[in-house]
């Protein structure tokens, strides 16, 4: 049985001052979690922040980034070794806003992904089709070419234990979410590639959905089979809003 994973993508949202009220609003609205996962991934500077409220908490925490080199001449860029010092447990990879936005190519992300997994992090491996990818019904290829990339980089073991959202870019801060058919459908397309390479990897890998999840479509969205959980934008911004997706998760 896998457990849930909801995580929060905050996005370049925030400041010191709201993130306590809002970090206290999640671990106050979370204490006793069980049978869920909760975490926070937060921009790079908050990530002590994070780490100082959430120790001893239910909320684990992370980032939305990192390096594709392990260390150097990389003004401006934060390693994977980083990250670990500031207590993170998960890193976000391959976001389709870093992909489209910073040219982030496969190729990157499997680099990424590969460094994040060798520092013990848990990779959130992003994939996702665009709308038009969608309407040329080539949804299943995009998602397969972005997960074999990794695959073919890090192997059957380095795939063990990652989380991978698929986020169709469509429903990513637009309110359109894919209806649980829909994403279900990609769910278990991922989780069909998943078995080609080995039947308990895909058995036991966590694959969220992300993409305009709120309180009232977390629930139908995480009773598919298939849908682990959820990487949660616009809605993690809000404590009360995150705190319920997180229980509708421990619900379902
Ligand atoms: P959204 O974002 O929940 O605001 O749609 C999801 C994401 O980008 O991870």
């Amino acid at each position: 049985m896998r457990e849930k994973l909801v995580a929060g993508n905050w996005k370049m949202h925030g400041g010191l001052a709201e993130n306590k009220v809002l970090l206290d609003g999640v671990v106050a609205g979370l204490s006793g979690l069980t049978g869920a996962k909760a975490a926070v991934c937060v921009p790079y500077p908050y990530l002590f922040q994070a780490q100082s409220v959430l120790q001893n908490s239910p909320v684990a925490w992370g980032a939305q980034n990192l390096s594709e080199h392990a260390k150097g001449a990389y003004t401006g860029e934060v390693s994977a070794s980083m990250l670990k010092d500031f207590g993170c447990q998960y890193v976000i990879i391959g976001h389709s806003e870093r992909r489209s936005l910073y040219g982030e190519t496969d190729a990157v992300v499997a680099h990424k992904y590969k460094w994040a997994h060798a520092a013990g992090l848990v990779p959130i491996l992003c994939v996702g089709e665009s709308l038009a990818e969608r309407e040329n019904g080539v949804t299943e290829q995009v998602v397969a070419r972005q997960l074999d990339a990794v695959v073919h980089a890090v192997g059957a073991a380095g795939m063990k234990g990652a989380v991978i959202a698929y986020e169709p870019v469509w429903a990513i801060g637009t309110g359109k979410t894919a209806t649980p058919e829909q994403a279900q459908a990609v769910h278990a397309f991922i989780r069909g590639r998943l078995r080609e390479v080995d039947a308990e990897l895909a058995e036991k890998t966590v694959i969220q959905y992300g993409g305009s999840v709120k309180a009232a479509n977390a629930a139908e969205l995480f009773g598919m089979p298939d849908i682990d959980g959820g990487l949660i934008g616009g809605a993690s911004l809000h404590a009360e809003d995150f705190v319920a997706i997180c229980r509708a998760a421990q619900a379902s």
